[in-house]
């Protein structure tokens, strides 16, 4: 990428393209918690391939037909939306703006996008899913401690939360070589990190403002005792169960009254047992490149998942998700809608809620002109069709066509 710190200045508002977001976030933050945001596993492998396979598909734009104010507003997973897509769910939020996790909720409401908040957020998830207006949509792993999910489950239904999200690709530890070089145990940045956080004057300004933050969606989880950052950091580790089975999706599927997304599966055969065991929807992911690296990218098993479920139960997809487009494209491989990591905790960390806002607008403004340019102004109008020569990867692509 060049760098686009010269023409973007630091105000997110000027900001034309998610990179200028990037390009301001990384001179705002310490580079070890910028390589927090953007590093993937192992060799990045599965990363690139996440950004790859997008720009692998081309359009077959149709002319002549008045687009009008192209809108791509419409149901998403049983509620209006302004364009099929979520804020995906992700962790230390507080550290890239202070309360980060309101500051980018109250970015998808006013979006009027639905916000998925991580189990390992630094807010509660009560202050979160009382954002006027907001979807609050609440992922969570299965740790070993039933009682700690069963916790946070009870909890979402009381703050009201619309959908749980279960991610099912993280139980077993990976390695990102970034976090390991720029950490020395668990979350203790390496001294020579330390110091170059405090070259980054606006942030190590609003540190000292705020404090640091505590992983707080896990009070009444960690044991008394464990909750400072490094303790529940900790305890986090421990809980991971690689025992993880289907059996858990099914109890989870009992305990939990409302909509049941799995986030983190790739193959067609796992989407048709997540829909057999009740989950309302299946989001394609490889958890944006972190977790199995040389894994396929979601968008090239989009097609083939969507004729496999053969619609009984929608799609979503996130991983590369970095311009309207994107998501256009998606939905032309049959995506009910997609979720975005980077792009918009970027914005948040360019200019917290201004910043994230911005992040999200600039998604939907490019989709909107896409749609538009496409000849397919309404989000029914964007199909397989819509595609030109879609790649061989695309398998199941005229299953759907
Ligand atoms: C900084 C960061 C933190 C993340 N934390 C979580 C998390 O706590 N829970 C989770 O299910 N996924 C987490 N993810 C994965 C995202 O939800 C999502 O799958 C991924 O970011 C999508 O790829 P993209 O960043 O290219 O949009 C995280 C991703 C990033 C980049």
């Amino acid at each position: 990428m060049r760098d686009r710190r010269l023409y973007a200045g630091r105000n997110p508002a000027r900001a034309v393209a998610i990179d200028d977001l990037r390009a301001m976030a990384r001179a705002r933050l310490p580079q070890f918690l910028f390589e927090y945001i953007e590093g993937g596993a192992d060799a990045e492998l599965t990363l690139a391939r996440n950004r790859a396979a997008f720009d692998e598909l081309r359009w077959m734009p149709r002319v002549l037909r008045p687009v009008g104010r192209p809108d791509l507003s419409g149901d998403f997973l049983g509620a209006p939306a302004s364009l099929p897509l979520a804020v995906a769910p992700t962790g230390f939020n507080g550290l890239m703006w202070p309360q980060g996790d309101l500051a980018l909720a109250r970015a998808a409401a006013a979006a009027g996008l639905p916000f998925v908040q991580s189990a390992v957020s630094n807010e509660p998830l009560e202050a979160v899913a009382r954002i006027p207006g907001l979807r609050h949509w609440q992922q969570v792993y299965v740790f070993r401690d039933p009682a700690a999910v069963e916790r946070m489950v009870a909890r979402a239904e009381a703050a009201g939360s619309e959908a749980l999200v279960l991610t099912v690709d993280s139980n077993v530890y990976s390695s990102r070589p970034w976090d390991r070089r720029n950490y020395r145990a668990g979350t203790n940045p390496t001294r020579a990190n330390k110091i170059e956080a405090l070259r980054h004057l606006r942030w190590t300004r609003d540190l000292l403002r705020h404090g640091l933050p505590r992983f707080g969606n896990l009070d009444g989880l960690v044991p008394e005792g464990q909750t400072d950052i490094v303790g529940a950091a900790t305890w986090l580790r421990e809980q991971i169960d690689p025992d993880l089975d289907w059996d858990r999706v099914s109890w989870l599927r009992r305990v939990w009254p409302r909509r049941l997304i799995v986030k983190g599966l790739l193959h067609p055969e796992d989407a048709v047992e997540a829909a057999a065991r009740g989950a309302d929807a299946v989001s394609l992911s490889n958890h944006g490149g972190r977790q199995l690296d040389g894994a396929p990218a979601p968008v090239e098993m989009l097609a083939g998942v969507v004729a496999a479920l053969d619609g009984r139960a929608p799609v979503l997809i996130d991983g590369g998700i970095r311009r309207g487009s994107d998501i256009a494209k998606a939905l032309a491989l049959g995506a009910h809608g997609v979720l975005a990591g980077r792009a918009p905790v970027w914005g948040l960390a360019a200019g917290g809620t201004e910043g994230a806002a911005r992040a999200l607008a600039i998604l939907r403004e490019e989709a909107e002109r896409c749609a538009a340019l496409l000849g397919a102004p309404r989000r029914d109008d964007i199909s397989a069709a819509c595609l030109h020569e879609p790649p061989d990867w695309a398998a199941g692509v005229s299953a759907i066509r």
